[in-house]
Formats: structure tokens, sequence, C-alpha cells
């Protein structure tokens, strides 16, 4: 296997709250489907301009109210706050628990493909956001493996029917508890549409089940990935501080947030692009 370039890159000297020019929106393409997640430093954003720089790259993800998501309840259809003690806000999610590692809304039919989030304000000893590479998780999958789950397909159950915080990482067995809601099984193994590479699309978050396999070998290969995941290292860890914009892929990677005090205030706000039924 070739070495994979590292997971997030830094990228300075551009002013993301202007138009940009070609050259820009080039060099922040490839660096974004190279490096999967991209930063910016000092930036200085309002909810109009950040919306302006990520549509550069792509069409908005619009939630559609019928289907809960994160952020379903409000009718900002595009940015959500992503906040811990932000009573300024009418709807800030999230709060400071822990949430274990995910692709964003993998449960839906079309999940996004790209998000970015702009640190509004931070305290000290807030929590950082953890980046994995899937690619990476995939190309380093036993040969066995790859073969044995090429066409398998995983269920994510939306947890956004139960109530927050409620719902823990497992692997569904039918017998107890079947979660509600409606049911969008996609490839295990997914392609990326832009660079062609194959990510391993699984999740340490939420209830998960794979199509017509049977309980006893579902948990067994679920298990098996999930240390798989767990063992990575080629991870992006970024300490927020006010101004930092990170774009990142959300397909070919998950990300983490761990627990924080929930004394300290953290507001972030969330763009997303539109994606493609993962194939
Ligand atoms: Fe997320």
């Amino acid at each position: 296997m070739k070495t994979q370039p590292i997971l997030g890159k830094q990228i300075d000297d551009i002013d993301i709250s202007k138009p940009l020019y070609t050259q820009q929106k080039k060099l922040i393409e490839e660096a974004l489907y190279t490096h999967k997640v991209i930063v910016f430093k000092n930036q200085k954003l309002n909810d109009q301009t950040q919306k302006n720089f990520l549509f550069n790259f792509g069409e908005p993800f619009v939630m559609n109210h019928d289907t809960p998501t994160l952020g379903s309840d409000s009718t900002n259809d595009c940015l959500i706050v992503v906040g811990n003690q932000a009573s300024e806000y009418k709807n800030p999610y999230l709060g400071f628990q822990e949430v274990l590692p995910h692709s964003d809304h993998q449960w839906l039919e079309k999940p996004s493909s790209v998000s970015a989030l702009h640190a509004i304000k931070i305290e000290e000893n807030s929590s950082p956001t953890i980046w994995y590479d899937m690619q990476t998780a995939y190309e380093l999958l036993d040969e066995k493996i790859k073969v044995e789950i090429q066409n398998i397909k995983i269920i994510t159950y939306n947890p956004f029917y139960r109530p927050f915080g409620s719902v823990s990482s497992k692997y569904v067995k039918r017998e107890f508890d079947i979660p509600p809601g409606e049911i969008n099984p996609h490839p295990l193994v997914r392609t990326h549409p832009v660079t062609g590479k194959k990510i391993l699309y699984m999740n340490l978050a939420y209830e998960i089940e794979f199509e017509n396999i049977d309980y006893s070998n579902g948990i067994e290969l679920y298990k098996t990935l999930q240390n798989h995941i767990n063992s990575l290292t080629n991870i992006y860890t970024h300490n927020w501080e006010v101004g930092d914009v990170v774009v990142w892929d959300n397909r070919a990677t998950i990300h983490y947030r761990p627990h924080f005090n929930e004394k300290i205030k953290r507001v972030l706000k969330r763009v997303s692009l539109s994606g493609e039924k993962p194939y």
C-alpha cells in the first residue's frame, strides 16, 4: 500500500470571506480531497460569507424537515449552531457530551458530502474534534476481509428518532429492539465520486446492522471493524481557536468529539454540502 497523505492540512494566506479566484478554488478543492480535512486560521466570517465560501464547492445540504436530524427542528435550513452554553442562540445543538466517531447523516438516503465548521467562541479546555481517515481504514484491511465485505450493505439507524443522548453504539439484535425510522442501506465499502477511492463507510456512534447477515456473523464482523477503526493512526486532532474554519470530506472521514466540562462555552457554526446516494 502506498503511504497516504497526512490527514489534515492548514491553508494560509486566503481570506475566505472574499470571493475566491479560480486558482484558489482549485487549490482548496485539491487539498480537501487529498488531505480530507483542511484548516483556515483567523477568518472573519458571518453566516452569509461562511455559506458563500462553502457553496463554491457544491450545492447546499438542505434538511428535509419531515425526517429528524441535527437541526431539522430549526427554521434555518443550511446553518447549524453546534453550541454549549450558547443561550444567545435559539437552537444550539450537541451540548458538551461525547459524540462518538461518525460520518454525518449516514442514515439518510443522501448524506452530506462536505462540511465547514467555523469557531465563534471557544473557552479554554473545551473539546477538540478528531477526524479518522476511512480511505486508509479500508486500505489497511486484510485482503480476506476486503473480499468478505465488498458487497455488504450497512444500515445506520437514524439516532434522532430517539431522545438525544439515549442512542449508544451497538449492533442491533432484531429480537430485542428494531430502531424506529426509515432504513437506507448503503455500501459498507463505498466509492468516492471525486477521487474514485474506496472508503470503509462505518461509524462507531449509532445503531448498526449489516443487511441480510445473521446476528452472530454480523456482530462478529462489526467487532472486527470496530477494533480496526479504533486502531487507526491516520487521525487529525483539531484544537479549536476562535476564527478557525475546518472543512472536511464527510464521505472519506469520520469525526469524534470527546466530552468536556458542561460549564465551558464552545460555539461553532456548521454549513454542509449535499451529497449523492452512496455507491
Ligand atoms: Fe458530526
